[in-house]
């Protein structure tokens, strides 16, 4: 290489890139395999007791014990190690867990490879890149989840009036693409006369969905089943059909897909599509809580989808013949638009 070497001062801020990388990758293994799981179970431990408690081989947990214990993740007490506050901070039931960025830093990898790999040839893969490392798939949607349930709940529910008003006739709502069913779980606790049905491509979403509506009580009223966006057919009219990050998935056949909506929705029925916001300029991708988005962009190129503007869903709406309205949520980082059916 020709030229002067990076200064110090760049070296020491990609090392510090680096090594946050890697204690999330450490995370992600403690999280995947169980162990801090285990961990945050057992008062203090040595290795053979975490790999014991978490059925997992304890070579590797010898391995991982030391690694975490680098990064931060674990202390030693007396001979055994504990979770620190930063390794409890990634438990998936913390309080604002810090797991989603275990979890997105591990499918950055995969898909960085995977990116590279096809830079030259153009191949566009489409979703089955996600199930191609097994351990990511059950995390996709409690990464979701931890990631934007709580804006739902706090923020989103209550600014768009569609929820409040279909709750009070007791509606039926639909939610295309529903990942792990937390949309429809979260509905359904803060409004018990609705009736939910949820439809996702992905086995394991749909087995995680209907699973915890039985542990809640709820499968009477919320159900999820196996289907294609594509040829959906609603059962019955539907007051709500939402689409939370799903419509990029299906964009390629947009016309299809409003003419589904359109058509499944009672009169006076509304679509709910939520999105990120991808900015028309491009300086607003170097915002810092953008910067994710500009990156998902590519992992979505890779499933053959791209992100969108509200004002492309708007219309979209309208060649449909429902009348949109946008709303803005985080900054103009999310958008939600709701397109009625008169
Ligand atoms: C980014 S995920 C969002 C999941 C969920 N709505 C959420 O907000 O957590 C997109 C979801 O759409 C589903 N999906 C994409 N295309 C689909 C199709 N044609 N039919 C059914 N589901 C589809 C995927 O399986 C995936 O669960």
């Amino acid at each position: 290489m020709e030229g002067a070497p990076a200064s110090l001062g760049l070296r020491e801020t990609i090392m510090k890139d680096m090594q946050g990388a890697v204690r999330l990758a450490i995370a992600y293994v403690g999280l995947s395999g169980g162990l801090l799981q285990a961990m945050a179970g057992l008062s203090r431990a040595d290795a053979a007791a975490v790999a014991s408690a978490a059925h997992a081989d304890e070579g590797y947990v010898v391995r991982w014990c030391d690694a975490a214990y680098a990064f931060g993740l674990l202390d030693e007490q007396s001979g055994g190690f504990v979770l620190t506050e930063l390794g409890r901070a990634f438990l998936p039931d913390a309080p604002g867990t810090l797991m989603p960025f275990a979890v997105q830093e591990v499918l950055t990898a995969h898909i960085a490879e995977r990116a590279a790999g096809l830079m030259k040839t153009g191949e566009r893969p489409g979703e089955s890149v996600l199930a191609e490392r097994a351990t990511i798939l059950p995390w996709f949607g409690p990464m979701l989840e931890a990631q934007f349930g709580p804006v739902f709940e706090k923020t989103i529910m209550p600014a768009v009036p569609v929820y409040e008003r279909t709750a009070g006739r007791g509606g039926f709502v639909i939610d295309l693409g529903c990942g792990n069913g937390w949309y429809l779980m979260r509905l359904a606790r803060a409004y018990p006369g609705l009736r939910c049905l949820g439809i996702d491509g992905f086995d394991e979403n749909v087995r995680q969905g209907q699973a915890r509506a039985e542990a809640a009580g709820v499968a009477d009223r919320v159900r999820f089943a196996k289907g294609d966006i594509y040829g959906f057919e609603s059962p019955e009219p539907a007051d709500i059909i939402a689409l939370n990050r799903a419509l990029h998935h299906v964009w390629d056949e947009k016309d299809t897909v409003f003419r589904i909506l359109h058509d499944h929705l009672k009169p006076g029925g509304a679509a709910v599509i939520w999105e990120p916001h991808w900015p028309a300029d491009r300086a607003a991708l170097r915002e810092p809580g953008r910067r994710m988005v500009a990156f998902q962009n590519l992992t979505e190129h890779v499933q053959g989808n791209h992100f969108l503007r509200p004002s492309e869903i708007a219309d979209a709406f309208r060649a449909a013949g429902l009348v949109p309205e946008v709303y803005d949520f985080l900054e103009g980082r999310e958008a939600v638009v709701v397109g009625t059916r008169p």
